[in-house]
């Protein structure tokens, strides 16, 4: 919107393995907050993985499911994430120590202080921790990621109207 033209915005991108799973929940839950928040001309989101394994297709059969299960509608295909994503976000949005390591050992010497850990942003969670990876278990794993994100995702908005926003 015009009148929005001015003020600050910002862009994150939640990443994971595979960007099956944890990452396109994430984003997902991430979306619903911003638009319930009424922020959606200021915050733009989108999710990528670090591995190459999946690219094109959509979000895991499970993940999707519990997701609908819960109002969210997830239609995000998978991508790899790129040194390029240094540029175009401000914020790169880690599910685990290992994506961690892996969004460094590709990020330019300007983009390291745009890697977080997501988990850092649920007030429950101890220092560290990760969004545990559901693809090899059950039902309850698919579940309990989203349950996490959606502690994480509100944790992240406020950090983000502190931060960025205000
Ligand atoms: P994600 O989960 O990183 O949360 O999307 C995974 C998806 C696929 C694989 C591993 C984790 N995989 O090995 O194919």
């Amino acid at each position: 919107m015009t009148e929005n033209q001015s003020e600050p915005r910002i862009a994150i991108c939640f990443v994971c393995l595979g960007n099956i799973c944890r990452s396109p929940t994430a984003a997902g839950v991430m979306v619903r907050d911003v638009k319930r928040a009424g922020l959606e001309d200021r915050i733009l989101v989108e999710s990528a993985g670090t591995a190459a394994y999946h690219v094109g297709e959509l979000a895991d059969p499970r993940t999707r499911r519990t997701a609908a299960a819960r109002e969210v509608e997830l239609t995000s295909r998978a991508r790899q994430v790129t040194t390029r994503d240094f540029t175009r976000f401000d914020l790169l949005v880690a599910m685990d120590a290992s994506n961690v390591e892996n969004l460094l050992a590709i990020a330019p010497a300007t983009g390291r202080d745009k890697v977080v850990l997501f988990r850092s942003f649920d007030p429950t969670a101890p220092p560290g921790a990760a969004v545990p990876d559901p693809y090899y278990g059950g039902d309850r794993g698919f579940e309990e990621v989203f349950e996490i994100c959606e502690r994480a995702s509100a944790g992240l908005l406020e950090h983000v109207r502190k931060k960025f926003l205000a």
